[in-house]
Formats: C-alpha cells, structure tokens, sequence
C-alpha cells in the first residue's frame, strides 16, 4: 500500500519522524522506495543536480514531468511529491491549478510542492479545496535566490515571526507537510510545536517531524560543494571515476568484453553464411570483402 498524505498527518500526531529524500529517475526511486522510504521528492533541484544549472530557475514543468513520471514508474510504495518549478503558481491560483494538474495527471505523482509562505496561502487553500494535496516550503526558498540568496531565515525577532505566520497560514490553508529549509533549529522546534502539519527539516535542527536530503549530497554524487546542512552516508563520486577508469583502460587493452559479456553464433551457421554471403557480396561488385566486414556499395 501506498504511503499516504493522511499517514504523514497520522505520524505527527503519534510522534513518529520518518525520513524524506529527493528522487529524479526510475532506477533510484526503485532503490528508495526498496527501502522504504516513505516520501520522495521530485525537488526541483534537479536543476542544479541533474542538469547542471546554478538555480533552480530554469526548470521547466516539462522537465518535471518528465522526471516525476520515471519516479512515479520506480517508487511502488513511498508518496511521491513533484515541485513546482518557478512561475508554474505564483502568478494565480488558477495558474497554479492548472500546473498542478498537469504534473498529478501527465506523472501519476500523489502531491506538489510549492514555495513560500502567507502570500501564497490562498493558492494553497484553492488548490487543497480542489483536492490537490499541497506540502509547503519555507525559510530559504531557492526559487527567490536573486531576493534572498541561499542565507539563513528567521534569525532576527521580525524575520522568525514572520515565518511563524507563514507556517501557521500555510497550515491553516491545508498543507499536509512543511519544508523548513535553512532555518535556526530553536526556532524550527518551536515552528513544529505551532502546527498540524509535519515539518520537514532540511537544515532546520533535529526537532522537526521529519527531515529531508538531496540524494546526489547524500550519496556523494554532486561533487561541486557539500551544503553544510547535508551529510554524506556514502560517497560513490570515487567509485564511480574507479569503476570508469577501470572500464576505460579494459576495452583499450582488449581485457574486455570478453565471451562472458558476448553473444555466441553456432559453428554451422557461420560457415554456410561465409558460403552464401561471401560469393554473393562479389558478386555484386564489392571487392576485397572478407566475411563480416563493411565494404562501400558499389557505384
Ligand atoms: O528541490 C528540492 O530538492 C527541495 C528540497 C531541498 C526540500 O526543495
């Protein structure tokens, strides 16, 4: 059975922390959810993780479609949550509306992510009332890079009220999780104490209801930098460059592929294929043909 947004709810109210990461293809989505992780997220870093760009900006709803379907096609189990990309939702609810249902009906996803806090609220609510299920995000928002940069939120009496009200509106218009992202962790606890929602900390202490990684930091796989918030449980970036140094330097010297990685044909065929084959392509005029190699057709 699928994860639900109704279990996460469930999971607040009984104090159990569960585990969220990002996702943006079939085959790891598919090791994820194997073990059991119960949300993945199609984070719109994907912009920066996957297609290498500096923001998150230039993601386009194609791009999350696209990947939030392969997701969807791995992950059996976990409730899978798509963002919106920048500018699919703050122009109007209806705007909003229309993206989001594109992404749950093109993707198969369960639920959309959106971006900020009290001024979006109201999307939220007609986007809940619709049936949509909405997780917010707030604190460091990277879609307001070019505002905010990528700074820690909250740390002053009126930026730490401010998102106090932006989670309670966010909260209040329905959300089924909130993204903490970058933000004090007293101030995160006491953000988790003030909601229904779970909170999902990325960089917002120990306290929230859950927590939330970038699978390529966590893996060791985006290798630009290490964000101070993440944690690596593995690093595969060097066993990746092994393994295709190793590869490399086996096809040059001929180590591979070797029978075990080929396809056998049987004895017989092949010489009455050398029988037919050979006469016919003289025949037709290409000379110097051995059998099995590609000759210029005739002029
Ligand atoms: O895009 C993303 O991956 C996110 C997480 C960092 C929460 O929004």
């Amino acid at each position: 059975m699928r994860v639900t947004v109704q279990q996460l709810r469930d999971w607040k109210r009984q104090g159990q922390r569960f585990a969220m990461l990002t996702a943006y293809e079939y085959s790891i989505a598919k090791l994820l959810d194997e073990a059991g992780i119960p949300v993945l997220l199609v984070g719109d870093s994907l912009g920066s993780v996957v297609l290498g760009y500096e923001t998150t900006l230039p993601v386009t709803i194609e791009d999350m479609i696209r990947h939030t379907g392969a997701v969807v096609r791995g992950a059996k189990q976990a409730l899978v949550v798509a963002d919106m990309p920048f500018m699919t939702y703050q122009t109007s609810a209806e705007d909003a509306m229309r993206s989001a249902a594109r992404i749950l009906q093109e993707t198969g996803a369960q639920a959309v992510k959106l971006e900020g806090g009290t001024v979006i609220a109201p999307t939220v609510r007609r986007m809940v009332d619709a049936g949509i299920p909405v997780m917010g995000h707030i604190g460091i928002t990277p879609q307001s890079v070019h505002q905010i940069g990528y700074k820690v939120q909250g740390k002053t009496v009126q930026m730490a009220a401010k998102l106090l009200a932006d989670a309670a509106s966010l909260d209040e218009a329905g959300t089924f999780g909130i993204v903490l992202e970058g933000v004090p962790a007293a101030l995160a606890s006491r953000i988790t104490a003030s909601v229904s929602s779970p909170t999902i900390g990325i960089g917002a202490g120990p306290h929230c209801d859950a927590q939330v990684q970038v699978i390529h930091d966590m893996l060791g796989l985006f290798t630009d930098f290490l964000p101070k918030h993440a944690k690596r449980f593995a690093d595969l970036g060097p066993i990746i460059r092994d393994a295709a140094r190793q590869y490399a330097s086996e096809v040059v010297d001929g180590a591979f592929p070797t029978d075990k990685e080929s396809f056998a044909m049987d004895e017989r065929v092949l010489r009455e294929l050398s029988l037919e084959v050979g006469p016919a392509l003289m025949a037709a005029g290409a000379s110097g043909v051995e059998f099995g190699g590609y000759a210029p057709k005739p002029a």
